[in-house]
């Protein structure tokens, strides 16, 4: 090889690396150059034999099937969770084992390896409450008995709570989310639209994200969408993935657990990535939009597709997702990213229209310490920063469809109020 080929393949690598470096930083992912000098942590919150961080998801039908995961410390080698229909005590508890898995951070130095389980109860009847307890079966040590109620299989009212980023400041947020959780304690469940920590793979992150949800998932499941955070240096949201098991149901043999889709009574939740390209999950969510009889339609996911903050704006997004929402008429979109309020106006070809029957609202929040600052858009139709807040969707079925949508902030105080009806 002469010289300057030498010189050419030096110049054409060098290239590469900073246009990768560069591409990561658009899409908010950090970039680290080396990682020989990478400081040791600790985490406030070591695992122990007793299981903690015991969170419901779903990946599975809502009226039949419940997954819990947890974790202990790695002296205990296997997991199962019992269940039984509350109330009736006195019949024999189902016991399942749990898969586990070793989750390893050997930078975590007081507390280095965790084991984590995951089980998922399958065959539950719709519309009940289950009570359950997770555990060493071998040691007969167990969590307190806890419960969920499964989804009714027909359509019928029911409510939600959708979060923006927690990210940090876990104390504030813990607070933030008991709160929703006493203002509508009969919620279906909670959806986190992304950055749900902020070190996505520093596993003592999570450590605080799942303490300060201690008592709210393991009764009430976590409906997650995957955020750049979560994506943290590798391109790979190894722990997001690890510690919750999420459906499999999205496109054929694309980045499973990240896009998926599920149906909770009448409406239809279709949750997606913002962070892989929208265009190679455009087939598969217009799959889902085309193929559902839901009354209702929403999409999670993290990026938004109108913008809040300045500089800021996602125009793939618009073009591969928000036509679809256009073309089969999803309701509201709830994303995050932005650390800011924003509910647009109803949209619909990139343009406010009259109504929310003509459109789709699309709703950016925050639910963590970390805000931006907002510029104000033609299609602001609500906007404020500074202010962490929950949302509960009420979804009523009598004499029509009516959706009441609400923000709150972390006192309780009403910020924000739409309502959709359908005949
Ligand atoms: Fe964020
Ligand atoms: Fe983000």
């Amino acid at each position: 090889m002469n010289k300057r080929r030498i010189s050419w393949l030096f110049l054409s690598f060098v290239i590469a690396l900073m246009t990768g470096s560069l591409f990561l930083a658009e899409v908010g992912i950090p970039f680290s150059w080396a990682r020989a000098d990478v400081p040791t942590r600790t985490t406030p919150f070591p695992a122990s034999l007793a299981p903690d961080q015991v969170c419901l998801t779903w990946s599975g039908d809502p009226a039949t099937t419940q997954t819990v995961q947890w974790r202990t410390a790695p002296d205990v080698a296997e997991g199962a969770v019992e269940y039984r229909v509350k109330g009736r005590e006195s019949t024999e508890s189902i016991r399942v084992k749990a898969d586990r898995s070793v989750i390893e951070d050997p930078l975590v130095v007081n507390d280095p390896v965790n084991h984590r389980f995951s089980a998922a109860m399958t065959g539950l009847a719709p519309a009940t409450t289950y009570a359950y307890r997770v555990g060493d079966p071998a040691a007969d040590r167990w969590s307190d008995w806890t419960e969920f109620t499964t989804a009714p299989a027909d359509a019928g009212p029911f409510s939600f709570v959708y979060l923006g980023d927690a990210q940090m400041g876990f104390e504030e947020w813990s607070g933030l989310l008991r709160k929703a959780r006493d203002h509508r304690p009969e919620t279906a469940f909670f959806t986190v639209a992304g950055d749900l920590v902020n070190r996505g793979n520093d596993r003592e992150d999570w450590d605080g994200f799942f303490q300060a949800a201690g008592g709210v998932f393991d009764h009430c499941p976590l409906v997650p969408a995957v955020g750049n955070h979560e994506y943290t240096r590798e391109m790979n949201p190894r722990l997001y993935l690890e510690l919750l098991t999420l459906p499999e149901n999205g496109p054929e043999g694309y980045f499973p657990e990240r896009i998926y889709s599920l149906r909770y009574r009448d409406a239809l939740f279709v949750v997606l990535d913002a962070n892989l390209p929208p265009a190679k999950q455009r087939p598969w969510l217009e799959q889902q939009l085309a193929g559902t009889d839901c009354t209702w339609k929403f999409a999670v996911f993290h990026q938004p597709i109108y913008s809040s903050a300045p500089r800021r704006d996602n125009p793939k997004l618009r073009k591969e997702w928000g036509s679809l929402f256009d073309k089969y008429h999803v309701d509201m979109v709830f994303q995050g990213h932005d650390h800011a309020y924003l509910r647009t106006y109803p949209m619909r070809a990139k343009k406010p229209v009259a109504s929310p029957a003509k459109g789709t609202i699309y709703v950016v929040s925050n639910s963590g310490a970390k805000h931006y600052d907002q510029e104000p858009r033609d299609y602001t139709a609500v906007g404020f920063t500074n202010v962490a807040t929950y949302q509960i969707i009420d979804i009523e079925t009598e004499g029509g469809h009516k959706l009441t949508y609400r923000a709150y902030d972390a006192e309780g105080m009403l910020r924000d109020e739409v309502v959709i009806e359908k005949r």
